[in-house]
């Protein structure tokens, strides 16, 4: 069975956060079962280190864009190190950009990279089983492949849908549909939501089935989904909940070449505590005391506004008890009060930025990591330290909610209600209890560390959902 998974993102090609990781790691686990030939595409950006390796074009063609015409190279990487194929789509003056996302003509931009897959595999004449389309960026292909006659080749092929993030849609005004292939124009119908092009509902309406990252997540999408709802109720049966699963070779404290000192589950509070050291060092912290972390973009969605009260009260509160750094970035104005409150507090060390070595360092030198989303579909940042023997705070939703469970009921994390600073700060109180025993920390830190969380089971998943 041969799968495109298209994306705009891939570790570590590319990568802005979780959805980078997922297309990362996925391939290369469906690859490890017999019969499966995943594959990855995405585009080519202007900055990557993976340019190094060596690549093969192996299309070169054109495509129309209302009065524009784009070259389209596709390339292949050809030491196929990744643990899957890879291939890049260059298209000049609309994707050879820096990042992925934030420029002004965007929908244009993921429009030309789903027109030149399809029209690259259809010149080619390559027939997929299965195009999976990660997020609404790629929403749009269900509907082009059924519905373009330059596609007529690829009709049939099925096509599955992965919302990482329903808070995004994609939409555009109607005049951008000057910008699409050629398409029937009596199934404008499928393309609309109330009078916008919408790619999200678009990929529910067309695509044979669709998953959200979580079971949690596509239970909370039925009652809440940005005006999304009836649509997935309608269409509730083709609708899946499969979890993210994290690359145990990637994020392994053992041998992980990020980190100031590996560990495992033997030597975990050693180790812990060596890098924790460092750390603290480096940002003037004190190591004796307990260390919290934050990683992740400065958004409302991730509950980054309340940090500055986190820091403060918290500080306060506990009389200065605790430590804790954030690494992120995203909203100016937080970043500013952040950045003020790092210059009063000594308790707290802060690092504008996206930071790739830093984050594993965080997550194997923290005692806890900060969760506090408004949203979050699955989260992997709460995987990732479970595995490096940090024990997560987690609002209690979405994928955090199907991956960590309180220690008041057995479980190894600790969960809250409300995305409010008082319901964080009471259980960073909580925390430091735990902090105070430890034997019940220890054990704490090694069974999760003994946490599976790898994508043995969700690829087979996937792929049993392709088979159905
Ligand atoms: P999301 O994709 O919504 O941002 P996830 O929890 O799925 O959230 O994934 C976030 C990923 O991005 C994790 O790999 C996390 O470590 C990483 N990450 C987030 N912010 C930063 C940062 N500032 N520096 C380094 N890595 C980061
Ligand atoms: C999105 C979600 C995050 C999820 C990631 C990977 O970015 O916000 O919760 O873990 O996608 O699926």
């Amino acid at each position: 069975m041969t799968i495109y998974h298209l994306s705009m993102e891939c570790y570590p090609v590319a990568k802005v956060g979780g959805l980078a990781d997922v297309v990362g790691a996925l391939p290369k686990y469906q690859n490890k079962i017999d019969g499966i030939d995943a594959k990855v595409v995405m585009p080519w950006y202007n900055k990557s280190f993976i340019y190094e390796n060596e690549f093969e074009i192996v299309f070169d063609g054109w495509i129309h864009q209302s009065f524009h015409t784009y070259q389209v190279q596709v390339m292949k990487e050809k030491s196929n190190s990744l643990g899957f194929e890879l291939y890049l789509v260059k298209i000049p003056g609309l994707l050879d950009r820096d990042n992925p996302y934030g420029y002004w003509d965007e929908s244009q931009q993921f429009l030309a990279f789903q027109h030149g897959v399809l029209h690259w595999l259809s010149a080619m004449q390559i027939l997929p089983d299965v195009l999976h389309c990660h997020d609404y960026h790629t929403g749009l292909v269900p509907f082009m492949v059924e519905n373009c006659p330059d596609f007529t080749f690829l009709k049939g092929v099925k096509t599955i849908g992965t919302i990482h993030n329903g808070e995004y849609q994609g939409q555009m005004k109607w005049e951008m549909s000057n910008y699409f292939p050629h398409f029937d124009g009596w199934k404008w119908g499928l393309l609309d939501w109330e009078g916008y092009i919408n790619p999200l509902a678009c990929m529910i309406k067309c695509c044979h089935a669709f998953t959200a990252v979580s079971g949690g997540y596509l239970n909370e999408l039925f009652q809440s989904f940005r005006g999304l709802e009836s649509l997935i109720q309608a269409e509730n049966k083709k609708a899946f909940g499969i979890i993210n699963g994290i690359d145990t070779e990637v994020w392994n404290p053992k041998t992980d070449e990020m980190l100031t000192f590996n560990f495992d589950v033997k030597n975990a509070q050693e180790g812990k505590l060596k890098n924790k050291k460092a750390l603290c060092e480096a940002y003037g912290l004190n190591p004796d005391l307990p260390l919290f972390g934050f990683i992740g973009r400065f958004a409302t969605e991730k509950g980054a506004d309340l940090l500055p009260e986190i820091v403060k009260n918290g500080i306060q509160k506990m009389h200065g008890a605790f430590n804790i750094i954030i690494l992120g970035s995203g909203n100016k104005q937080l970043e500013n009060e952040l950045q003020d409150l790092n210059n009063t507090f000594t308790n707290f060390a802060l690092d504008l930025g996206y930071k790739e070595h830093l984050s594993h360092q965080i997550y194997a030198s923290a005692d806890f990591l900060l969760m506090p989303s408004r949203v979050e579909p699955c989260g992997l940042n709460q995987m990732y330290a479970m595995r490096y023997g940090t024990i997560p705070l987690v609002r209690y939703i979405g994928g955090l909610k199907d991956t960590v469970e309180d220690v008041s009921s057995g479980g190894c994390g600790l969960n809250f209600a409300d995305a409010t600073s008082e319901d964080v700060i009471h259980n960073i109180d909580r925390a430091l209890h735990i902090y105070s025993q430890k034997n019940y920390l220890k054990s704490l830190v090694e069974a999760n560390m003994k946490k599976d969380f790898s994508w043995e089971i969700s690829a087979q998943n996937y792929i049993d959902l392709y088979k159905n």
